[in-house]
């Protein structure tokens, strides 16, 4: 589990020393944010900004928008860079979930573009024989790989909201792809450090290292000729290419010669879903945030309504009593995510008894102010049923009224680590993200049950959660996260950080960060935490454990007609751009 955490949260690493990451960041990341005065600067606009975790995409996007192209047209070009620039998480074969608001039509919309089980999936296919869940099936194999949905997701959302052509969004990136780019640090580090899984398959070692198996180093340029052709016939064919032409083939063709279960079929039956995202209030502010399958919007909500219970202001920020409160709502939040949460088009989801004001004033009172209560003697609460429900994370506002919070995923740092052969695309392992058996945890230790469990055609539970706040019908925030189970603690940070303790979007996401997930019953904490904190919050009964960096939060923040973006450190490639 370590080992994985470890390789997931790389490339976070560097960015947590404060001082050494700022060097870093701005020569890196091009100057994507600096200090002016006393406090972090975030980077201005007052006609559009992009805040990506790479800068050949957020660059891309900024383009679009210069051009009188709008946030959801920027979005999509920097969601097709990304799948060549950041391969491990930016993807075409994966999926992920998008958020748009328009101020003009007053409304949040959510697109659902998370991968499907295929339709031959049973729910014991990753039980030995022994009945133990064998996670080198569900996360290193053709087993692995769920029906991927960006290409349609991203396409609905250009044709519903958008006012480019997919040509004309996926350009930048069959440019990119074709004519290559420079190897940063970052990208050539992650590469040697997950050798062992992508050097496992001969249709990966080919792509990703040199044809003696050596390493592309710093400064090299990066081509990517199999993917430049793929997205060429997307481009081209449309979405109805990916899911039933040359490169659906391809695909199926790579997983049925492995064991694997896609089929054609699978292909053809995918679509993107339109869903209501979750909505809620906290301290005046309207919060909207991904709904099942996406477990992330239910659990930022509920931690809002447990925690707006408190003067976190006056409390402070990342203090001790702060973060202790902070930490035992979490795990009261996971727990019930165990029991609860899956998807909604499968189970009932009590998404409105979860995220109700009367179920946070429950939660408060089994909280003590003083001491940590132990893990193993929280389970999940009982929500009224009032019912009629390395992934990268980026933002986009434009001068319409746009703003667009899009998270997407292959599951671990390159997925599965198998490219499909001939299309030069990474097949995601996001089938771990089921409970492959009740209470054996997942990739990030997440514990789930019937709800998530394997069923044909159903999505597997996330916990993505982009979100977007509106103040007094504007957009006001725009923010989200990767890192795994950390996602939702992570984007409840950046807004409590912004919206109780007054922080600027830069100082937002910069800030060290603290997770409890339930189980293990831990309180992790980035650097930076002070000592004396930590000294606190185990005297109240916490097992603190200081590790690596957790997130990484691409947010912007609109204010007084300027918007400011600000690019997390714990990227070295994330750039912030206005116009
Ligand atoms: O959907 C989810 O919740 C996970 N598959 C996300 C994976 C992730 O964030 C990995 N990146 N750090």
């Amino acid at each position: 589990m370590r080992e994985i955490c470890r390789r997931l949260s790389h490339g976070s690493f560097v960015g947590i020393v404060m001082v050494g990451a700022m060097t870093l960041v701005v020569t890196l990341a091009h100057a994507a944010w600096s200090f002016e005065g006393e406090r972090m600067s975030p980077v201005q606009g007052r006609e559009g900004m992009v805040v990506t975790s790479h800068f050949l995409a957020t660059r891309s996007a900024q383009e679009i928008l210069k051009k009188g192209g709008n946030a959801i047209d920027a979005a999509v070009t920097a969601a097709f860079s990304l799948a060549v620039s950041q391969p491990r998480s930016g993807n075409i074969g994966g999926g992920g979930f998008m958020l748009i608001s328009s101020e003009q039509r007053d409304e949040v919309v959510a697109i659902d573009y998370r991968e499907k089980a295929p339709a031959k999936a049973t729910v014991d296919m990753f039980l030995d024989k022994e009945g133990g869940a064998d996670s080198r099936l569900s996360r290193y194999s053709h087993l692995a790989a769920g029906v991927p949905g960006t290409v349609a997701g991203l396409a609905f959302a250009l044709e519903k909201y958008g006012t480019i052509s997919l040509k004309e969004a996926m350009t930048p990136a069959i440019q990119l792809a074709d004519k290559g780019f420079e190897v940063t640090p970052l990208f050539s580090d992650e590469l040697k450090e997950n050798e062992a899984i992508l050097k496992k398959w001969q249709s990966s070692s080919k792509i990703f290292y040199k044809p003696d198996g050596g390493f592309y180093e710093p400064g090299e340029l990066f081509i990517q000729k199999d993917l430049a052709a793929t997205l060429r016939r997307i481009s081209e064919g449309g979405v109805k290419e990916f899911y039933e032409g040359k490169t659906a083939e391809l695909l199926v063709a790579e997983v049925a010669g492995h064991g694997g279960l896609i089929t054609m079929e699978d292909m053809k039956n995918y679509s993107p879903a339109r869903r209501e995202p979750v909505h809620g209030k906290y301290r005046g502010y309207d919060i909207y945030s991904m709904s099942p399958p996406s477990s992330g919007g239910v659990h930022v909500v509920q931690l809002l309504n447990i925690l707006e219970g408190y003067p976190i202001a006056e409390y402070g920020h990342n203090s001790a009593r702060t973060i202790h409160l902070m930490a035992e709502a979490m795990k009261r939040a996971y727990a019930d995510r165990s029991l609860y949460l899956g998807d909604e088009d499968f189970v009932k989801v009590p998404v409105q008894g979860l995220i109700s004001k009367f179920y946070a004033a429950i939660i408060r009172e089994s909280i003590d102010k003083d001491r940590a209560t132990p893990g193993s003697t929280i389970a999940p609460g009982r929500p009224q049923p009032i019912e009629g429900n390395e992934t990268t994370h980026f933002s986009v506002v434009d001068a319409f009224g746009n703003a667009v919070s899009n998270t997407y995923t292959i599951n671990f740092s390159y997925g599965s680590g198998i490219v499909v052969e001939g299309a030069g695309f990474l097949l995601n392992n996001e089938m771990d993200d089921f409970s492959a058996k009740p209470g054996v945890p997942n990739g990030y230790g997440l514990i789930g049950g019937e709800a998530n469990k394997i069923e044909p055609d159903k999505r597997m539970l996330s916990s993505m959660s982009p979100t977007i706040v509106k103040y007094q019908g504007k957009n006001f925030l725009v923010t989200g996260s990767p890192g795994g189970s950390a996602i939702i603690t992570t984007t409840l940070q950046v807004i409590m950080n912004v919206i109780d303790h007054g922080l600027n979007i830069q100082s937002a996401v910069a800030a060290p960060r603290i997770h409890h997930q339930w189980l293990p019953d831990e309180l992790r904490i980035e650097e930076g935490i002070s000592l004396d904190t930590i000294k606190i919050l185990r005297g109240k009964g916490h097992e603190v454990k200081q590790q690596e960096a957790m997130g990484a939060s691409q947010s912007i923040m609109i204010k007084d007609g300027m918007m400011y973006g600000g690019a997390d450190p714990r990227r070295s490639t994330a750039l912030a751009a206005g116009l």
